[in-house]
């Protein structure tokens, strides 16, 4: 009795359904998708960039986060081959499992691009401080960040990379378009999602999280930029060499390790290094700076 029930009503509704030759239209299938929109609809793939950037403002934003979109797949496809293989993961990342860094690296290649906007004037003034070359527009805009003239003349190509230098532990992150701009897209919240965040402030403290706090390296703004700066420099600049620079082994002593920061401090005379920190200008409310004079607000 209750199989013939079931029966019954399978069968009803078997005959309630559409079939290829019983609708008076011609479809293939049996329902139509007529009038629906595919599923990503709207979908925002490049980054905006508002009008109060000029041609040339525009062009330079634009060749920037291009090589962001260059150094983050980098990132994410060294980590999806190597895992903690990779000497420079585990560098990093001490004994994380590898997802979370492979998500904030494919976030900014592949996320929607709808809720962040770059610009080019100066809406809250800090573009006046000496030192800014942009900033994170916090609590007046979130989605936003201003981009100041400063950039224009600092910020270097990838293709200077391992040159002019640089070396990833003891140059600014910020001296690339690409690691500059991939930092202030972590501080928006439709890319670093309040979950990215500052934990380690510099490459010491980098490299001390990934073996005591580890767990804060993979969603830590400053280990996804370093790891991806030398994940880049060794893979792809300067093949199998990179140029990691002085390495943290901490053999030696105190003294020594005093000096070499002390001098890691001083510009080098072949590096742009018009966005030194600025130690007597005003700081808003709310930020706070970090070495190389970048502007984080909270
Ligand atoms: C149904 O559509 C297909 C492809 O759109 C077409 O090739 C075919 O001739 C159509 N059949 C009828 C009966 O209209
Ligand atoms: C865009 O603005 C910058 C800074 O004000 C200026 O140096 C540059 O010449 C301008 N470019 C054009 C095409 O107007
Ligand atoms: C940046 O990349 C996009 C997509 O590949 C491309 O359409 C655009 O022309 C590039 N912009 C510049 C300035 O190279
Ligand atoms: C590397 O990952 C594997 C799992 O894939 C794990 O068993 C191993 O402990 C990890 N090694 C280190 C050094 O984190
Ligand atoms: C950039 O420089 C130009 C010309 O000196 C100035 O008019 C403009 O306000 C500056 N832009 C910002 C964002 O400071
Ligand atoms: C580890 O994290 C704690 C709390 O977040 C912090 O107080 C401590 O300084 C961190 N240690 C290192 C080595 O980063
Ligand atoms: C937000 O706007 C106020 C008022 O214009 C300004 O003082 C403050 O510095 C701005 N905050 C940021 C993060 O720019
Ligand atoms: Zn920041």
């Amino acid at each position: 009795m209750l199989l013939l029930k079931l029966l019954l009503s399978s069968a009803a509704f078997a005959t309630a359904l559409p079939t290829p030759d019983d609708s008076e239209s011609n479809h293939s299938q049996p329902f139509s998708w007529e009038g629906l929109a595919p599923w990503n609809a709207g979908a925002v793939n490049q980054f905006p960039i508002h009008s109060s950037c000029n041609a040339t403002q525009r062009r330079q934003i634009e060749l920037g986060l291009n090589e962001t979109i260059t150094l983050a797949e980098h990132a994410k496809d060294h980590i999806l081959r190597w895992r903690n293989e990779s000497e420079i993961y585990r560098k990093y990342f001490g004994d994380r499992p590898s997802m979370e860094a492979i998500g904030a690296f494919d976030i900014v290649v592949n996320g929607d691009k709808k809720d962040i906007l770059f610009r080019c004037d100066n809406p809250d003034g800090n573009c006046e401080i000496e030192g800014y070359a942009g900033h994170w527009r916090g609590e007046n805009a979130t989605d936003e960040t201003v981009i100041c003239n400063l950039s224009y003349q600092t910020r270097r190509s990838l293709s200077t990379m391992c040159s002019l230098g640089y070396t990833v532990s003891e140059s600014e992150t910020n001296t690339f378009w690409a690691a500059d701009l991939l930092h202030r897209l972590y501080h928006v919240p439709a890319i670093g999602q309040n979950w990215i965040d500052h934990f380690a402030d510099g490459y010491e403290e980098v490299i001390d999280q990934a073996k005591k706090n580890a767990t804060l390296s993979t969603h830590d703004s400053e280990t996804l930029q370093y790891f991806a700066l030398e994940v880049y420099a060794y893979d792809i600049a300067v093949p199998g060499t990179g140029c990691s620079g002085v390495q943290n082994e901490h053999s030696h002593d105190h003294a020594d390790h005093t000096t070499s920061e002390a001098t890691n401090i001083q510009p080098t005379p072949t590096a742009t290094s018009s966005d030194a920190p600025s130690t007597t200008s005003e700081v808003p409310a709310n930020c706070h700076t970090h070495d190389g004079g970048e502007l984080h607000c909270t």
